[in-house]
Protein backbone atom coordinates (compact mmCIF):
# COMPACT_ATOMS: atom_id res chain seq x y z
CA UNK A 1 0.00 0.00 0.00
CA UNK A 2 1.36 3.43 -1.46
CA UNK A 3 0.23 6.35 1.22
CA UNK A 4 0.54 9.91 0.68
CA UNK A 5 -0.33 12.90 2.19
CA UNK A 6 -1.11 16.16 1.16
CA UNK A 7 -1.28 19.77 2.53
CA UNK A 8 -5.03 20.24 1.70
CA UNK A 9 -7.85 18.94 -0.15
CA UNK A 10 -6.74 20.88 -3.79
CA UNK A 11 -3.46 19.12 -3.65
CA UNK A 12 -5.21 16.04 -3.35
CA UNK A 13 -7.58 16.48 -6.14
CA UNK A 14 -4.38 18.49 -8.21
CA UNK A 15 -2.32 14.92 -7.63
CA UNK A 16 -5.25 12.52 -8.45
CA UNK A 17 -6.52 14.11 -11.86
CA UNK A 18 -2.58 13.71 -12.89
CA UNK A 19 -2.78 10.14 -11.84
CA UNK A 20 -6.06 9.48 -14.06
CA UNK A 21 -4.65 12.09 -17.12
CA UNK A 22 -1.68 9.47 -17.13
CA UNK A 23 -3.81 6.59 -16.99
CA UNK A 24 -6.25 7.31 -19.63
CA UNK A 25 -3.67 9.19 -22.11
CA UNK A 26 -1.77 6.11 -22.88
CA UNK A 27 -4.47 3.64 -22.73
CA UNK A 28 -6.32 2.36 -26.15
CA UNK A 29 -9.27 1.37 -23.96
CA UNK A 30 -9.33 2.37 -20.36
CA UNK A 31 -11.73 1.87 -17.69
CA UNK A 32 -12.53 4.18 -14.22
CA UNK A 33 -14.37 3.76 -11.97
CA UNK A 34 -15.28 7.02 -10.76
CA UNK A 35 -17.43 7.50 -6.47
CA UNK A 36 -19.64 10.36 -6.39
CA UNK A 37 -19.61 12.13 -2.81
CA UNK A 38 -18.11 15.35 -1.70
CA UNK A 39 -14.52 14.00 -1.48
CA UNK A 40 -14.52 13.84 -5.65
CA UNK A 41 -15.79 17.36 -6.32
CA UNK A 42 -12.17 19.19 -6.62
CA UNK A 43 -10.99 16.29 -8.33
CA UNK A 44 -14.10 16.18 -10.97
CA UNK A 45 -13.51 20.15 -11.54
CA UNK A 46 -9.86 19.96 -12.21
CA UNK A 47 -10.44 17.14 -14.52
CA UNK A 48 -13.19 19.33 -16.50
CA UNK A 49 -10.46 22.25 -16.62
CA UNK A 50 -8.07 20.05 -18.12
CA UNK A 51 -10.43 18.72 -20.79
CA UNK A 52 -11.59 22.59 -21.66
CA UNK A 53 -7.87 23.56 -22.06
CA UNK A 54 -7.47 20.51 -24.26
CA UNK A 55 -5.54 18.38 -21.79
CA UNK A 56 -7.98 15.75 -21.39
CA UNK A 57 -9.91 13.85 -23.33
CA UNK A 58 -12.20 11.04 -22.01
CA UNK A 59 -13.93 10.08 -25.29
CA UNK A 60 -12.05 7.07 -25.55
CA UNK A 61 -12.73 5.94 -21.99
CA UNK A 62 -15.25 3.68 -20.26
CA UNK A 63 -16.66 4.50 -16.70
CA UNK A 64 -18.32 2.82 -14.13
CA UNK A 65 -20.16 4.00 -11.27
CA UNK A 66 -19.50 2.56 -7.69
CA UNK A 67 -23.44 3.25 -6.84
CA UNK A 68 -27.07 4.38 -7.18
CA UNK A 69 -30.15 5.03 -5.07
CA UNK A 70 -32.77 2.99 -5.51
CA UNK A 71 -35.93 4.38 -6.92
CA UNK A 72 -34.33 7.31 -8.00
CA UNK A 73 -34.90 8.43 -11.59
CA UNK A 74 -31.98 9.76 -13.19
CA UNK A 75 -33.27 13.56 -13.61
CA UNK A 76 -33.97 13.37 -9.78
CA UNK A 77 -30.87 16.12 -8.13
CA UNK A 78 -30.14 13.52 -6.17
CA UNK A 79 -29.20 10.49 -8.02
CA UNK A 80 -25.96 9.73 -8.80
CA UNK A 81 -26.42 10.12 -12.40
CA UNK A 82 -27.23 13.49 -12.10
CA UNK A 83 -24.21 14.11 -10.00
CA UNK A 84 -22.09 12.27 -12.37
CA UNK A 85 -23.65 15.05 -15.12
CA UNK A 86 -23.46 17.86 -13.15
CA UNK A 87 -19.89 17.70 -11.60
CA UNK A 88 -18.07 16.29 -14.58
CA UNK A 89 -20.05 14.49 -17.55
CA UNK A 90 -21.87 17.10 -18.53
CA UNK A 91 -18.98 19.46 -18.68
CA UNK A 92 -17.30 17.50 -21.17
CA UNK A 93 -18.70 17.99 -24.45
CA UNK A 94 -17.44 15.78 -27.36
CA UNK A 95 -14.47 14.72 -25.26
CA UNK A 96 -16.90 12.92 -22.52
CA UNK A 97 -16.55 9.31 -21.76
CA UNK A 98 -18.95 6.16 -21.99
CA UNK A 99 -20.63 6.20 -19.06
CA UNK A 100 -22.25 3.41 -17.05
CA UNK A 101 -24.40 3.94 -13.81
CA UNK A 102 -26.56 1.42 -12.17
CA UNK A 103 -30.24 2.04 -12.89
CA UNK A 104 -31.68 2.79 -9.88
CA UNK A 105 -35.58 2.53 -11.46
CA UNK A 106 -35.04 -1.08 -13.04
CA UNK A 107 -38.13 -2.96 -12.88
CA UNK A 108 -35.96 -5.67 -11.42
CA UNK A 109 -33.43 -4.72 -9.37
CA UNK A 110 -31.41 -8.04 -8.68
CA UNK A 111 -31.45 -8.08 -12.93
CA UNK A 112 -29.99 -4.47 -12.61
CA UNK A 113 -26.70 -5.78 -10.59
CA UNK A 114 -26.19 -9.33 -12.95
CA UNK A 115 -26.34 -6.52 -15.94
CA UNK A 116 -23.55 -4.66 -14.26
CA UNK A 117 -21.76 -6.91 -13.35
CA UNK A 118 -21.86 -8.48 -17.23
CA UNK A 119 -21.25 -4.64 -18.78
CA UNK A 120 -17.60 -4.36 -16.67
CA UNK A 121 -16.59 -8.25 -17.42
CA UNK A 122 -17.32 -7.14 -21.07
CA UNK A 123 -15.49 -3.85 -20.98
CA UNK A 124 -12.10 -5.85 -19.76
CA UNK A 125 -12.48 -5.31 -15.99
CA UNK A 126 -11.57 -1.97 -13.86
CA UNK A 127 -8.05 -0.43 -14.57
CA UNK A 128 -8.33 1.71 -12.20
CA UNK A 129 -11.04 2.24 -9.57
CA UNK A 130 -11.16 5.79 -7.54
CA UNK A 131 -12.63 5.42 -3.73
CA UNK A 132 -13.84 7.82 -1.78
CA UNK A 133 -14.18 6.93 1.98
CA UNK A 134 -17.63 6.87 4.13
CA UNK A 135 -17.29 7.83 7.90
CA UNK A 136 -18.50 4.41 8.69
CA UNK A 137 -15.84 2.69 6.85
CA UNK A 138 -17.84 1.86 3.84
CA UNK A 139 -16.87 2.02 -0.26
CA UNK A 140 -19.18 2.51 -2.58
CA UNK A 141 -22.43 1.48 -0.60
CA UNK A 142 -20.90 -1.44 1.30
CA UNK A 143 -22.04 -0.78 4.55
CA UNK A 144 -20.80 -2.56 7.74
CA UNK A 145 -22.51 -5.86 8.69
CA UNK A 146 -21.92 -9.21 9.87
CA UNK A 147 -21.30 -10.28 6.45
CA UNK A 148 -20.11 -8.17 3.05
CA UNK A 149 -21.16 -8.86 -0.38
CA UNK A 150 -19.21 -10.22 -3.22
CA UNK A 151 -20.79 -8.60 -6.26
CA UNK A 152 -22.90 -5.80 -7.21
CA UNK A 153 -25.73 -5.89 -4.88
CA UNK A 154 -29.01 -4.02 -3.39
CA UNK A 155 -28.59 -2.49 0.20
CA UNK A 156 -30.26 -1.18 2.80
CA UNK A 157 -28.63 1.95 3.77
CA UNK A 158 -27.68 2.82 7.38
CA UNK A 159 -29.28 5.61 9.41
CA UNK A 160 -25.16 7.30 9.42
CA UNK A 161 -24.76 6.73 5.56
CA UNK A 162 -28.25 8.59 5.08
CA UNK A 163 -27.49 11.56 6.98
CA UNK A 164 -24.04 12.04 5.22
CA UNK A 165 -26.13 11.68 1.91
CA UNK A 166 -28.56 14.36 3.53
CA UNK A 167 -26.93 17.52 1.33
CA UNK A 168 -28.53 15.90 -2.19
CA UNK A 169 -31.62 15.97 -0.38
CA UNK A 170 -32.25 19.09 0.93
CA UNK A 171 -30.63 18.35 4.23
CA UNK A 172 -33.39 15.92 5.37
CA UNK A 173 -32.40 12.14 6.04
CA UNK A 174 -35.41 11.00 5.66
CA UNK A 175 -36.05 12.31 2.09
CA UNK A 176 -32.37 10.21 1.20
CA UNK A 177 -33.46 6.51 -0.30
CA UNK A 178 -33.47 3.82 2.11
CA UNK A 179 -31.97 1.74 -0.38
CA UNK A 180 -29.37 1.30 -3.01
CA UNK A 181 -27.38 -0.57 -5.25
CA UNK A 182 -23.51 -1.11 -5.02
CA UNK A 183 -20.64 -2.95 -6.34
CA UNK A 184 -19.56 -5.75 -4.16
CA UNK A 185 -16.28 -5.77 -2.29
CA UNK A 186 -15.29 -8.63 -4.93
CA UNK A 187 -15.99 -6.06 -7.77
CA UNK A 188 -13.98 -3.36 -6.52
CA UNK A 189 -11.09 -5.75 -5.39
CA UNK A 190 -10.57 -6.78 -8.97
CA UNK A 191 -9.88 -3.44 -10.02
CA UNK A 192 -6.21 -3.57 -11.69
CA UNK A 193 -5.63 -0.71 -9.33
CA UNK A 194 -7.24 1.03 -6.79
CA UNK A 195 -6.80 4.80 -5.44
CA UNK A 196 -8.81 6.07 -2.21
CA UNK A 197 -9.03 9.77 -1.69
CA UNK A 198 -9.90 10.82 2.12
CA UNK A 199 -10.09 14.63 3.39
CA UNK A 200 -11.11 16.37 6.32
CA UNK A 201 -10.88 15.55 10.03
CA UNK A 202 -13.73 13.38 9.89
CA UNK A 203 -12.13 10.71 7.74
CA UNK A 204 -9.15 10.71 10.52
CA UNK A 205 -10.21 7.54 12.46
CA UNK A 206 -11.49 5.92 10.11
CA UNK A 207 -8.32 5.98 7.81
CA UNK A 208 -6.49 4.57 10.61
CA UNK A 209 -8.70 1.89 11.65
CA UNK A 210 -8.80 1.08 7.62
CA UNK A 211 -4.70 1.01 7.41
CA UNK A 212 -3.87 0.21 10.70
CA UNK A 213 -6.43 -2.29 11.77
CA UNK A 214 -7.10 -5.56 11.48
CA UNK A 215 -10.05 -6.75 8.24
CA UNK A 216 -13.40 -6.38 9.99
CA UNK A 217 -16.51 -6.44 8.02
CA UNK A 218 -17.70 -3.80 10.46
CA UNK A 219 -15.02 -1.74 8.62
CA UNK A 220 -15.79 -2.34 5.08
CA UNK A 221 -12.51 -0.33 3.55
CA UNK A 222 -10.09 -2.84 5.46
CA UNK A 223 -10.36 -4.96 3.12
CA UNK A 224 -8.57 -3.02 0.71
CA UNK A 225 -5.02 -3.79 2.67
CA UNK A 226 -5.60 -7.07 0.24
CA UNK A 227 -4.93 -5.15 -2.61
CA UNK A 228 -1.90 -5.47 -4.33
CA UNK A 229 -1.68 -1.77 -5.57
CA UNK A 230 -3.71 0.40 -3.55
CA UNK A 231 -2.76 4.23 -2.89
CA UNK A 232 -4.13 6.19 -0.54
CA UNK A 233 -4.04 10.26 -1.07
CA UNK A 234 -4.85 11.75 2.31
CA UNK A 235 -4.50 15.76 3.30
CA UNK A 236 -3.38 16.33 6.85
CA UNK A 237 -5.91 16.11 8.56
CA UNK A 238 -7.56 12.76 8.10
CA UNK A 239 -3.85 11.90 8.33
CA UNK A 240 -3.77 13.15 11.51
CA UNK A 241 -4.36 9.45 13.50
CA UNK A 242 -1.95 7.83 11.25
CA UNK A 243 1.29 5.96 13.65
CA UNK A 244 4.14 8.43 12.80
CA UNK A 245 2.29 11.84 12.46
C1 LIG B 1 -21.43 8.02 -0.30
C2 LIG B 1 -20.96 7.16 -1.46
C3 LIG B 1 -19.55 6.65 -1.25
C4 LIG B 1 -18.66 7.80 -0.81
C5 LIG B 1 -19.13 8.29 0.53
C6 LIG B 1 -18.24 9.37 1.13
O1 LIG B 1 -22.12 7.33 0.68
N1 LIG B 1 -21.81 6.04 -1.70
O2 LIG B 1 -19.08 6.06 -2.44
O3 LIG B 1 -17.33 7.40 -0.74
O4 LIG B 1 -20.43 8.79 0.35
O5 LIG B 1 -18.78 10.62 0.87
P1 LIG B 1 -18.05 11.98 1.13
O6 LIG B 1 -16.97 12.07 0.10
O7 LIG B 1 -19.11 13.00 0.92
O8 LIG B 1 -17.52 11.95 2.51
Amino acid sequence: MQIRVFADERAVADALAVTVATAVRDAPHPVLGLPTGRTPVLLYKELVERARAGALDLSHVTTFNLDEFLGLPATHPGSYRHFMEHHLFGHLGSRRPRAHLLDGTAADPDAECERYEAAIAEAGGIDLQILGLGTNGHIGFNEPAPELRARTHRVLLRPETRRSNAGLFGGDPEAVPREALSMGMATILHARRIVLIATGDSKARCVRQMIEGPLITTLPASFLQLHSRLEVMLDEAAARELNGN
